[in-house]
């Protein structure tokens, strides 16, 4: 595994955990903690021996936000010619598709990395929110966007221009969260989720999450196209013609991810 100053990585049963460790700073989101989340899940995705990704933070936190002490003295075009937090995009762009567990607070991009996932479970403590609007900023890593996706104009516009930050319940309510568990399963819930993930075919699987991707950024008719194609697609993979034998065959399948 790579030496990271600023996650910890592991992997087992098919799954690879990254977990955000500056303990000291709430997990804030600074340039090098980016780098090193974006550098262990592409690892990750080539890995054919992956799966599942689960990305986690501490009992106490999930992530407190972007690093607030490191943005404080720059300037706009600072931030524009840094191209600042660009790179969570291709942390949102691995194939493998990633599940949140949050516990503890998910604020800010702490929520913003919560909703790069493509599932987020969350222990029955977690506590989301946008509050930038405290900082006299906005989301700044998508926030606007995917949460105006996942729980609808109002409900984003409501946690967007007050910053309340809102409980576990509330977030499955209004769905921001996949499921709820209690905080003292949620890391064995999430590796069970994970390692469910990762039996499937991952020809499939990856098909899937792109499929799903493009529900979000295209229109109907747009993404319906996608989705016949790569449905189509899959009818090479060994995996189908397995798939469909063992069910016809009244057995398990058995997948070999060609
Ligand atoms: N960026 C940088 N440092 C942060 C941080 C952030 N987003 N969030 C917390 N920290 C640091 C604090 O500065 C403090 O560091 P210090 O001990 O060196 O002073 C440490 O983490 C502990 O935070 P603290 O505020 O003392 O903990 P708390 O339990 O009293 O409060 C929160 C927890 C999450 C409510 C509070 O830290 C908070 O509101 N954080 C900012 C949330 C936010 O606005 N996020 C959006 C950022 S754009």
């Amino acid at each position: 595994m790579t030496e990271y100053q600023t996650i910890r990585t592991s992997a087992g049963n098919g799954v690879g955990w990254i977990e955000l460790h500056r303990p000291h700073k709430l997990n804030a989101l600074s340039t090098a903690l980016m780098h090193e989340v974006v550098d262990a899940a592409e690892r990750f995705d080539a890995d054919e021996s992956i799966g599942a990704i689960v990305v986690t933070g501490s009992d106490r936190v999930f992530a407190a936000g972007a690093d607030i002490a490191e943005m404080e003295h720059k300037s706009g075009p600072e931030i524009l010619r840094e191209r600042f937090f660009a790179d969570w995009t291709r942390f949102a762009d691995v194939r493998t598709p990633v599940i949140a567990a949050v516990s503890g607070y998910a604020l800010g991009g702490g929520c913003e990395v919560a909703m790069m996932c493509d599932i987020i479970l969350a222990g029955d403590d977690a506590r989301f929110g946008q509050p930038e609007i405290n900082l006299a900023v906005i989301p700044g890593m998508g926030g606007t966007q995917r949460l105006v996706r996942a729980v609808g104009y109002y409900k984003a516009a409501e946690l967007v221009l007050t910053g309340r930050i809102i409980d576990a319940e509330e977030a499955e309510r209004i769905g921001l969260v996949s499921r709820v568990v209690p905080a003292s399963e949620l890391r064995a819930r999430a590796q069970e989720l994970a390692e469910e993930v990762a039996s499937r075919s991952r020809p499939a699987v990856h098909a899937a999450k792109a499929s799903l991707d493009a529900a979000l950024e295209s229109a109907l008719a747009e993404g319906l196209r996608y989705e016949r194609l790569a449905f189509a697609g899959l009818f090479d993979t060994a995996d189908q013609k397995e798939g469909m034998a063992a069910f016809t065959q009244k057995r398990r399948p058995r997948f070999s991810h060609q």
